[in-house]
Protein backbone atom coordinates (compact mmCIF):
# COMPACT_ATOMS: atom_id res chain seq x y z
CA UNK A 1 0.00 0.00 0.00
CA UNK A 2 1.51 3.34 -0.98
CA UNK A 3 2.42 5.89 1.61
CA UNK A 4 -0.14 7.94 0.57
CA UNK A 5 -3.03 5.79 1.73
CA UNK A 6 -2.25 6.00 5.48
CA UNK A 7 -2.58 9.15 7.62
CA UNK A 8 -1.48 10.50 11.09
CA UNK A 9 -4.46 12.35 13.02
CA UNK A 10 -4.68 13.62 16.16
CA UNK A 11 -5.55 10.97 18.89
CA UNK A 12 -8.70 12.26 20.99
CA UNK A 13 -10.62 10.62 24.27
CA UNK A 14 -12.48 8.39 21.88
CA UNK A 15 -9.54 6.57 21.75
CA UNK A 16 -8.94 5.65 24.76
CA UNK A 17 -10.20 2.28 24.62
CA UNK A 18 -8.10 1.23 21.61
CA UNK A 19 -4.85 2.94 22.74
CA UNK A 20 -5.95 1.06 26.73
CA UNK A 21 -6.03 -2.27 24.61
CA UNK A 22 -3.05 -2.03 22.08
CA UNK A 23 -1.15 -0.74 25.82
CA UNK A 24 -2.51 -3.61 27.72
CA UNK A 25 -1.05 -5.82 24.41
CA UNK A 26 1.52 -8.12 26.11
CA UNK A 27 4.33 -7.91 23.32
CA UNK A 28 3.55 -3.75 23.98
CA UNK A 29 4.35 -4.68 27.49
CA UNK A 30 6.93 -6.60 27.19
CA UNK A 31 8.69 -3.66 25.16
CA UNK A 32 7.67 -0.73 27.48
CA UNK A 33 9.33 0.71 30.41
CA UNK A 34 6.46 -0.87 32.74
CA UNK A 35 5.40 -3.87 32.14
CA UNK A 36 2.48 -3.95 34.34
CA UNK A 37 -0.86 -4.26 32.83
CA UNK A 38 -2.86 -0.63 33.69
CA UNK A 39 -6.23 -0.16 34.98
CA UNK A 40 -8.53 1.35 32.76
CA UNK A 41 -9.20 4.87 34.41
CA UNK A 42 -5.37 5.36 35.02
CA UNK A 43 -4.74 5.11 31.43
CA UNK A 44 -7.80 7.22 30.51
CA UNK A 45 -6.11 9.64 33.34
CA UNK A 46 -3.07 9.33 31.44
CA UNK A 47 -4.61 9.99 28.07
CA UNK A 48 -6.73 12.93 29.18
CA UNK A 49 -3.23 15.11 30.41
CA UNK A 50 -1.37 13.76 27.56
CA UNK A 51 -3.98 15.90 25.10
CA UNK A 52 -3.71 18.86 27.27
CA UNK A 53 0.33 18.59 27.42
CA UNK A 54 1.49 21.31 24.93
CA UNK A 55 4.67 19.43 24.64
CA UNK A 56 3.25 16.46 23.49
CA UNK A 57 1.63 15.26 20.19
CA UNK A 58 -0.28 11.91 20.23
CA UNK A 59 -1.03 10.66 16.76
CA UNK A 60 -3.19 7.85 15.43
CA UNK A 61 -2.18 6.56 12.50
CA UNK A 62 -4.49 4.97 9.90
CA UNK A 63 -4.47 2.90 7.04
CA UNK A 64 -8.04 3.23 4.40
CA UNK A 65 -8.86 -0.23 6.48
CA UNK A 66 -8.97 1.71 9.97
CA UNK A 67 -5.96 2.61 12.59
CA UNK A 68 -3.02 0.87 12.77
CA UNK A 69 -0.69 2.76 15.27
CA UNK A 70 0.18 5.46 17.42
CA UNK A 71 3.17 7.84 17.60
CA UNK A 72 3.57 9.89 21.10
CA UNK A 73 6.24 12.87 20.35
CA UNK A 74 7.71 14.75 23.42
CA UNK A 75 9.36 18.20 22.95
CA UNK A 76 11.96 19.59 25.61
CA UNK A 77 15.23 19.45 26.55
CA UNK A 78 14.96 15.95 24.60
CA UNK A 79 12.78 15.31 22.30
CA UNK A 80 11.38 11.69 21.84
CA UNK A 81 9.43 9.71 19.20
CA UNK A 82 7.94 6.67 20.33
CA UNK A 83 5.55 3.82 18.50
CA UNK A 84 3.53 1.12 18.81
CA UNK A 85 1.52 -0.76 16.13
CA UNK A 86 -2.09 -2.30 16.97
CA UNK A 87 -1.61 -6.04 17.60
CA UNK A 88 -3.65 -6.50 14.44
CA UNK A 89 -1.30 -4.88 11.98
CA UNK A 90 2.13 -6.07 12.78
CA UNK A 91 4.83 -7.26 10.35
CA UNK A 92 3.08 -4.89 7.43
CA UNK A 93 5.28 -2.03 7.38
CA UNK A 94 3.06 -0.12 9.29
CA UNK A 95 5.44 0.55 12.19
CA UNK A 96 8.01 2.17 9.57
CA UNK A 97 5.95 4.00 8.12
CA UNK A 98 3.84 5.89 10.23
CA UNK A 99 7.25 7.00 11.60
CA UNK A 100 8.19 8.31 8.53
CA UNK A 101 5.04 9.83 8.71
CA UNK A 102 5.69 11.57 11.91
CA UNK A 103 9.49 12.13 11.33
CA UNK A 104 7.63 14.67 8.65
CA UNK A 105 5.83 16.78 11.28
CA UNK A 106 8.80 17.35 13.86
CA UNK A 107 12.34 19.07 13.46
CA UNK A 108 15.68 19.10 15.94
CA UNK A 109 17.36 16.66 17.30
CA UNK A 110 14.73 13.60 18.19
CA UNK A 111 15.83 10.70 20.18
CA UNK A 112 13.83 7.20 20.20
CA UNK A 113 14.49 4.49 22.68
CA UNK A 114 13.76 0.90 22.03
CA UNK A 115 15.20 -2.26 24.03
CA UNK A 116 17.79 -4.30 22.60
CA UNK A 117 15.62 -7.65 21.58
CA UNK A 118 13.03 -5.30 20.27
CA UNK A 119 14.04 -5.86 16.70
CA UNK A 120 10.98 -4.74 14.68
CA UNK A 121 11.48 -1.35 16.57
CA UNK A 122 14.97 -1.03 16.05
CA UNK A 123 14.59 -1.66 12.67
CA UNK A 124 12.15 0.94 12.23
CA UNK A 125 14.51 3.11 13.83
CA UNK A 126 17.41 2.53 11.45
CA UNK A 127 14.99 2.33 8.59
CA UNK A 128 14.27 5.97 9.10
CA UNK A 129 17.45 7.60 9.74
CA UNK A 130 17.93 7.12 13.37
CA UNK A 131 21.78 6.33 14.62
CA UNK A 132 22.40 4.22 17.76
CA UNK A 133 23.91 7.18 20.40
CA UNK A 134 24.04 4.72 23.44
CA UNK A 135 23.36 0.76 23.97
CA UNK A 136 23.82 -0.30 27.82
CA UNK A 137 22.95 -3.68 26.76
CA UNK A 138 19.28 -3.78 27.52
CA UNK A 139 18.07 -0.41 25.92
CA UNK A 140 19.35 1.01 22.60
CA UNK A 141 19.15 5.06 22.38
CA UNK A 142 18.98 6.32 18.75
CA UNK A 143 19.31 9.89 17.68
CA UNK A 144 18.56 11.77 14.43
CA UNK A 145 18.34 15.62 13.31
CA UNK A 146 15.62 16.27 11.58
CA UNK A 147 14.84 19.36 9.13
CA UNK A 148 16.35 22.37 10.07
CA UNK A 149 17.98 22.87 13.52
CA UNK A 150 16.52 26.51 15.35
CA UNK A 151 20.35 28.95 16.06
CA UNK A 152 20.10 30.45 18.87
C1 LIG B 1 7.84 -3.41 17.18
C2 LIG B 1 6.72 -2.87 16.31
C3 LIG B 1 6.62 -1.36 16.51
C4 LIG B 1 7.01 -3.21 14.86
O1 LIG B 1 5.99 -2.65 14.05
P1 LIG B 1 5.66 -3.29 12.61
O2 LIG B 1 4.67 -2.44 11.93
O3 LIG B 1 5.34 -4.71 12.81
O4 LIG B 1 7.09 -3.14 11.90
P2 LIG B 1 7.36 -3.17 10.33
O5 LIG B 1 6.36 -4.09 9.69
O6 LIG B 1 7.42 -1.76 9.83
O7 LIG B 1 8.78 -3.89 10.27
C5 LIG B 1 10.00 -3.19 10.31
C6 LIG B 1 11.10 -4.22 10.21
O8 LIG B 1 11.18 -4.92 11.45
C7 LIG B 1 11.00 -6.32 11.23
N1 LIG B 1 10.21 -6.80 12.34
C8 LIG B 1 9.01 -6.35 12.76
N2 LIG B 1 8.61 -7.03 13.86
C9 LIG B 1 9.59 -7.93 14.11
C10 LIG B 1 9.77 -8.94 15.11
N3 LIG B 1 8.86 -9.14 16.08
N4 LIG B 1 10.90 -9.67 15.08
C11 LIG B 1 11.84 -9.46 14.14
N5 LIG B 1 11.73 -8.52 13.15
C12 LIG B 1 10.61 -7.78 13.16
C13 LIG B 1 10.26 -6.41 9.92
O9 LIG B 1 10.48 -7.65 9.29
C14 LIG B 1 10.89 -5.27 9.13
O10 LIG B 1 12.16 -5.67 8.71
P3 LIG B 1 12.73 -5.27 7.26
O11 LIG B 1 12.73 -3.74 7.22
O12 LIG B 1 14.10 -5.87 7.24
O13 LIG B 1 11.76 -5.83 6.28
C15 LIG B 1 5.36 -3.55 16.69
O14 LIG B 1 5.51 -4.94 16.62
C16 LIG B 1 4.89 -3.18 18.07
O15 LIG B 1 4.20 -2.18 18.22
N6 LIG B 1 5.26 -3.99 19.07
C17 LIG B 1 4.85 -3.80 20.45
C18 LIG B 1 5.15 -2.45 21.02
C19 LIG B 1 6.53 -1.93 20.72
O16 LIG B 1 7.47 -2.67 20.59
N7 LIG B 1 6.61 -0.61 20.66
C20 LIG B 1 7.84 0.06 20.40
C21 LIG B 1 8.57 0.38 21.67
S1 LIG B 1 10.12 1.13 21.27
Amino acid sequence: MAESDLRLRLATLDDAAMLHAWRNDRHTREASRTTDPIPFEQHRAWLEACLADPNRTLWIAESTSGPVGTVRFDQGDQAELSWTVAPTARGQGWGTRMVALALNEVSGTVRAVARGNNVGSCKIAMANGFQVIDDDGEWVTFERIVGEEKTP
